[in-house]
């Protein structure tokens, strides 16, 4: 099936070859593929906005991104709302902060003010200039038409028919409620947000989380060799890695430990074995024996562009801001039972870890940032890139959702593009166009 960008047209199944494992570089540096991708991608399926301890108060918002498209994300009296952030006048950008609480949102250039929810409430001079020529009702900002929340996490859509949330996570929410769902309480944000921007495409980032294992070794030797920085994570000892491609291009990697093995190795984060014992009867009771004593996932995707690096946690989302830019949008979250110093020693964990300058986030982001610029080279962008480890190996288990390969394995790769195709190839889902930007016949007006 092809797609046809403003000029050219691309045949998607070329672009990604799976059969094969390879990989067109061109899909990580063409301007035209990075445009189908926000129609047909990002304006289709849910997103991962952040999460709910952001906006606790009534009238808390906070600004962000779904694909290209700037929001806010607002909680009000009826619930959670999610709004393209431009003004509907002229397209000023109506919010220009993070976050904060606002009863009003002021647009800076003719003064037009938003309601928390997106109504329109103020007009100036509706009566004496506009002579009440316009609707201000017709006139409110773009509410995203489905929004959603699972175990705190905020998800949206500009798609009124995609699939309930629950659905679309599907088995993927075996593994997330490892973190959001392992005591009483759930989670919370812990140190506020972190954003800044990556010089690569955001599928390198995507790809990276959703199953490169392979790449620790080499990538994150110096940071393993550093005394203290890193303990065993969940590995003690007898554990086994593997990789799990889930529905909807979603995918997780994990250590297993054998059956007499409890989980541990957490010495280098103070307190946190202990913690984790603490809790054991409540991880069994939520979660069952096998992931509260032996399961670890260790890093996920869910498609399209949000990654989690587990289990004391951060969260990723990978904004696509141009096809050789990404901004990233990094939060930490904790257990809110958590004691006050831990979450504090947790905040700082995760930063020195994976923040903007983390030491395995610095490492990841170098490389991300070269693979996009190879795909720039009019000679490296004739090579296909090679997706082909772990081919013919995969097989399922009757105690882990997914299909499953060995840790170090392309195969949730390799599942991630192929929904990437599968989404390139259908039609963009119709544009979102309130009654009053119609024209008279009802026809979108271009
Ligand atoms: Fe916002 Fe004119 S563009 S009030
Ligand atoms: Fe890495």
């Amino acid at each position: 099936c092809d797609i046809h960008g403003g000029f050219v047209t691309f045949d998607v199944s070329r672009l990604v070859d799976l059969e094969n494992g390879l990989i067109d570089r061109r899909i990580f540096s063409d301007a035209e593929i990075y445009d189908a991708e926000m129609d047909r991608i990002f304006r289709r399926t849910w997103l991962a906005l952040g999460h709910e301890s952001e906006i606790a108060e009534t009238n808390d918002f906070f600004t962000t991104w779904m694909g290209a498209d700037p929001v806010i994300v607002s909680r009000t009296a009826q619930g959670i709302k999610v709004m393209l952030n431009m003004c509907r006048h002229r397209g000023g950008t109506v919010c220009r902060v993070d976050r904060g609480n606002a009863k009003l949102f002021l647009c800076p250039y003719h003064g037009w003010s938003y309601n928390p929810d997106g109504t329109l409430k103020v007009v100036p001079g509706l009566e004496a200039d506009y002579r009440h020529g316009i609707d201000p009702t017709q006139w409110g900002l773009l509410e995203a038409p489905r929004v959603a929340t699972y175990k705190g996490l905020i998800f949206a859509s500009w798609n009124p028919e995609v699939e309930p949330l629950e659905e679309f996570l599907g088995d993927a929410r075996f593994y997330l409620d490892c973190l959001l769902d392992r005591v009483e309480g759930g989670t919370e944000l812990v140190g506020g947000m972190r954003r800044w921007i990556i010089p690569t495409n955001w599928k390198h980032a995507a790809e990276n989380f959703v199953g490169d294992s392979y790449h620790a070794a080499a990538t994150h030797a110096s940071i393993m060799r550093v005394p203290g920085l890193e303990g065993a994570g969940g590995r003690v000892k007898d554990v086994v890695g593997y990789q799990a491609a889930l529905d909807n291009g979603h995918g997780v990697g994990m250590w297993m430990a054998s059956e007499d093995n409890a989980r541990g190795g957490y010495g280098h984060l103070a307190g946190i074995d202990d913690y984790l014992k603490s809790i054991q009867d409540q991880l069994v009771a939520k979660l069952g024996e096998l992931r509260a004593t032996r399961l670890t996932p260790v890093h996920a995707t869910i498609f399209p562009n949000f990654s989690i690096e587990f289990p004391f946690a951060s969260l990723h989302i990978w904004h696509p801001r141009g096809p050789l830019k990404t901004e990233v949008r990094d939060l930490t979250i904790v257990d809110k039972a958590m004691p006050a110093e831990m979450k504090d020693m947790l905040r700082r964990h995760c930063m020195l870890r994976q923040g903007p300058a983390g030491t395995w986030e610095q490492d990841d982001m170098d490389n991300w940032s070269q693979t996009t610029y190879s795909s720039l080279s009019p000679t490296a962008r004739g090579l296909m890139a090679n997706y082909q480890m772990g081919m013919g190996h995969e097989h399922t288990r009757d105690d882990i959702p997914g299909r499953i390969d060995n840790k170090s394995s392309d195969i949730n790769q390799r599942n991630m593009y192929a929904r990437w195709a599968e989404l390139m190839a259908m039609d963009p889902p119709p544009p979102q166009v309130p009654a009053a930007c119609r024209s008279h016949s009802g026809e979108i007006s271009r």
